[in-house]
């Protein structure tokens, strides 16, 4: 049952019990699906007394602790929640529980689409098919073994290496897929049913071979995927190159359904895919669909490291895998499509991201509290929090965000992190007082800045005054001023470049581009030998 608790940032404490390896057995129906689920449980509060599970719509049948069968009068059951009695520093907790995926219509958890099993547990879904410590927090390696009917489901795949396969009497058949990378539970991803492939490979930087799959629904054309496959092997380049990020399972799925929640969901090697978001056909696919495609292939497959690896500590840190993989994503998306890819990203911070910070949903990129996180997979969330780091970029440079992000993939690998940790990575990379650059994730809503040009011909300078404040009015009273980098050119009447002389408040490049970083409400900036009146082009990028 779910409940409509308000949760805060300010009282978010790391959890009691943490969750080593975790072991599922799923015996796989529409109807009823048993799940017997095995924790190898750690006590990391000795004061805790009773481990505490989260659960919704699950049918409990066994508890055992140690081999040990708790009786159903020591189990405590609350909304959501299940205790039970746990009094040591380390437990093997094995639970069985039946789930319906056919009368499970919330898109969550395990469930049914067309005549297939798909699941979805961002961010709450694992609760819905086994009693769990199901928060980003918590990471776990998973053992995951199906039993199923292959007539009815003749495709199954879980997250992770395949095992085995082996046929089992009556027409029945035996799965197991192992993923010894640590992640939690949101990433726990399985499908069955009717599907067909389109298979190839990829060989990684260091010489591991990957597997590659797309799986659809066996009414779509595997025609229609040639792209997305495309995509995905440029991704897995592309991320090598510039981020130094190499794939690291032998496997990578993609499943495509015409019932899912989100665009697509990055679980850890099989990532599940709207449809929409994974099908191209030059018949019916204009431009935009096909950057949409390729941006969005990309984007699942960077969470592999920008969420999977390196997480999220609580769900208030949202932005530090979603703004930080939309950043990825808009990048590679410009390296592969081409600059005009841009663009469309400018339409959604402009249209989408700016209407919805003035309006009544309006909330920060770290927001302070929520009641139901799926509410908070916004564009501000995405799209502020991508342009954040897109200016963070414009301050100290792509050379050093690029560094910055590797160390910091690389300090906190395996670990949930906040996105302090994240801005502490980067303010090592540069000189520049960066502690300040926090508001943007704190302040709602859009700034409003004005440059005034003042041009002195006697001596050759151009004076700009920068003010900032808050576009909304009623926001104006309440603003503080944010760090922010204008990049900026002039040119002359005729359509030259002008390039004034380098001063100290920002070094001119060869291009005649510079950028001055604001973080007062009011601040002057005087470029000399600027040899006729400019004109000013501003916010470049
Ligand atoms: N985590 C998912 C994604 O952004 C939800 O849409 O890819
Ligand atoms: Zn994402």
């Amino acid at each position: 049952m779910s409940s409509s608790q308000t949760y805060y940032l300010s009282e978010y404490k790391r959890p009691d019990f943490t969750v080593h390896s975790t072991q599922l057995l799923f015996k796989l129906g529409l109807v009823t699906t048993v799940v017997i689920g095995e924790l190898q449980i750690e006590r990391l509060n000795d004061s805790e007394k009773i481990l505490w599970l989260d659960g919704e719509e699950l049918t409990l049948h066994t508890v055992y602790v140690d081999g040990n069968l708790i009786p159903d009068a020591s189990l405590i059951s609350r909304p959501g929640k299940l205790g039970i009695p746990c009094d040591q520093s380390r437990a093997l907790v094995k639970i069985e529980v039946a789930i319906s995926p056919e009368s499970n219509s919330s898109l969550s958890g395990l469930y049914v689409s067309g005549k297939s099993l798909c699941t979805q547990c961002e961010a709450q879904g694992f609760r819905r098919i086994m009693y769990s410590l199901d928060r980003p927090d918590v990471f776990s390696t998973y053992d995951v073994a199906l039993i199923y009917d292959i007539s009815q489901f003749p495709v199954v795949v879980a997250a992770g290496h395949c095992q085995e396969r082996k046929s089992l009497s009556h027409g029945y058949a035996y799965a197991r897929f192992v993923d010894l990378t640590p992640k939690p539970t949101y990433l726990f991803a399985l499908i069955a049913g009717y599907f067909h492939t389109l298979e190839s490979s990829l060989t990684t930087c260091d010489d591991q071979l990957v597997q590659l799959f797309i799986h659809l629904p066996v009414h779509y054309s595997l025609s229609q995927v040639d792209f997305a496959m495309d995509a995905l092997k440029k991704s897995m380049l592309w991320d090598e190159q510039v981020f130094n990020c190499v794939y690291d399972l032998d496997a990578y799925h993609i499943a495509g359904f015409p019932d899912f929640n989100f665009g697509a969901m990055e679980n850890k090697g099989l990532n599940i895919f709207n449809t929409s978001t994974l099908l191209a056909d030059p018949k019916i696919t204009t431009d935009s669909g096909y950057l949409r495609v390729l941006s969005v292939v990309g984007h699942e497959y960077f969470h592999n490291w920008t969420g999977n690896r390196v997480g999220c500590e609580n769900w208030f840190q949202l932005s530090l895998k979603e703004g930080l993989t939309t950043y990825r994503e808009m990048r590679f998306a410009c390296d592969i499509y081409g600059p005009t890819a841009r663009l469309d990203y400018i339409q959604s911070l402009v249209e989408g991201q700016f209407r919805e910070d003035a309006g009544p949903t309006a909330h920060p990129v770290i927001p302070d509290s929520y009641q139901k996180i799926e509410n908070f997979y916004t564009n501000t969330i995405y799209t502020k929090g991508s342009e954040i780091l897109r200016m963070l970029e414009d301050i100290i440079g792509r050379e050093f965000i690029d560094e910055g992000i590797q160390r910091y993939l690389k300090r906190y690998d395996g670990q949930a992190v906040s996105m302090d940790a994240f801005l502490a990575t980067m303010n090592e990379m540069t000189s520049y007082d960066l502690s300040d650059f926090f508001k943007w994730y704190k302040q709602i809503g859009t700034p409003l800045v004005r440059i005034q040009s003042d041009y002195r011909i006697h001596d050759q300078s151009l004076i700009l005054t920068i003010t900032q404040t808050a576009s909304s009015i009623d926001r104006r009273a309440r603003y503080q001023p944010l760090i922010m980098p204008i990049k900026a050119r002039l040119w002359s009447e005729d359509g030259t470049v002008i390039i004034p002389e380098n001063n100290q408040a920002c070094e001119v490049a060869d291009d005649g581009t510079w950028v001055t970083v604001v973080r007062a409400p009011k601040t002057e900036l005087v470029l000399h030998g600027v040899n006729e009146k400019p004109l000013l082009s501003a916010f470049i990028g």
